[in-house]
């Protein structure tokens, strides 16, 4: 019922036809039916059952290091059902106002390199809508961590970044109480006004108040991919957030293409970004080389994580976890049990008792930067 195969061969193509081959509305139909059918959610969870030797400690917790990307579960419209599942959860990206984004379609696959296009443009319900599914979700029971990826909208020419740091604060006040972490993302290419938060000083302000609004939670910053030349604003930028009181990075967003390379008979934007495999050796490339930057950070390691060979390559590159999006939207939730297979396999193989013990020998072999 849970195969990846099943799920790629029947289930997708049924459900791309009642869903008019929109990827996003395939999307939602999944969503929804996670969120009415309890039974099959259960059955799932239970056959996914999480090994105790994969459990990491993640800012005072023991945590299944496998989630939920952002943008999965935007809304928070699926906390529970997920949280069955999956170890952590990252929902978001979430703004404080509702935005309706760009106009559909706005989402492409590409079949054959197992990759997704996005040109949302950063849709959201807003606060008011998140706050009602994350109090319930608390008070159902929900334990799983949920670290939700938020910021705040420059959305006007004068005064921007005045703007996004109020709304920032605004959002904080509001979820701190609910939330086990934040995930500050203004990586997203499609969205132009986020490039004036792409600064050191930013990040440092933004990490610092985060620090003071939510000492206890984990914050995180994310970050886009970057091409080996381009290293080191990036690492400017994260060095700020880090400098100022951040516990690590979530590596990597998706890529911008132009229209000329997306694979869609039309499309309505100039450019999308870029999910899926053809990102893994570039989250593979940063987890390492932010390891070696930021030794001590929590690195959350996502992109074209199809495997438990690609989940484990991001563990010994220096990952605390592992988190998707485009994959499970061509396999189907079961990939997870299938990459919690193949990690365990090759730690087997390898002699690791623990993920712990993997992760420590891994950082040995990763050399701090001076
Ligand atoms: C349709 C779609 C929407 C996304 N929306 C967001 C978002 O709102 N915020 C964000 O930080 N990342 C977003 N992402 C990026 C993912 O969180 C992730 O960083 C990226 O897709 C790489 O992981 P993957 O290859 O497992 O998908 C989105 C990705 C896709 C495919």
């Amino acid at each position: 019922m849970f195969s990846t195969d099943v799920f790629r061969n029947s289930v997708r193509p049924e459900l791309y036809s009642i869903a008019n081959n929109d990827p996003e509305a395939v999307h939602e139909l999944v969503l929804a039916q996670m969120r009415s059918n309890a039974f099959g959610v259960s059955m799932l969870s239970r056959l996914l059952k999480q090994e105790k030797e994969l459990f990491v400690k993640i800012n005072g917790r023991s945590v299944f290091p496998f989630g939920t990307a952002a943008g999965l579960d935007k809304n928070g419209d699926a906390l529970l059902p997920l949280s069955g599942i999956f170890g952590f959860l990252e929902p978001g990206t979430l703004t404080l106002n509702f935005r309706a984004g760009n106009s559909r379609p706005r989402v492409a696959v590409d079949e054959k390199n197992l990759d997704l296009y996005n040109a949302q443009g950063f849709p959201c319900n807003g606060i008011d809508y998140f706050m009602r599914n994350i109090a319930n979700y608390r008070k159902r029971g929900g334990k799983t961590p949920v670290y939700v990826n938020l910021c705040g909208m420059p959305t006007s020419a004068d005064n921007a970044i005045q703007i996004a740091m109020d709304e920032m604060r605004e959002l904080l006040k509001r979820l701190t109480p609910y939330v086990d972490g934040f995930v500050w993302n203004c990586a997203s290419p499609n969205t132009e006004a986020l490039k004036t938060l792409r600064t050191r000083e930013i990040a440092h302000a933004t990490s610092a108040m985060m620090k003071e609004m939510a000492p206890d939670k984990l914050r995180l910053i994310k970050i886009w991919p970057y091409e080996p030349q381009d290293k080191e604003p990036v690492f400017d930028f994260v060095g700020g957030f880090m400098e100022a009181g951040g516990n690590g990075i979530v590596t990597t967003n998706t890529k911008m293409f132009p229209r000329s390379e997306i694979p869609a008979a039309e499309w309505g934007y100039q450019s999308a970004g870029r999910s899926g495999r053809f990102l893994k050796p570039y989250m593979t490339r940063s987890v390492r080389e932010l390891r070696a930057a930021f030794p001590d950070s929590v690195i959350v390691a996502t992109g074209g994580i199809y495997s438990g060979d690609d989940a484990y390559d991001a563990f010994m590159n220096g990952a605390d976890l592992v988190e998707g999006y485009t994959p499970y939207t061509f396999y189907g939730l079961g990939l997870l049990g299938e990459i919690q297979k193949g990690v365990m396999e090759r730690m087997k193989k390898d002699g690791f008792a623990s993920i712990e013990e993997l992760q420590a020998k891994a950082r040995q072999g990763i050399n701090p930067q001076p």
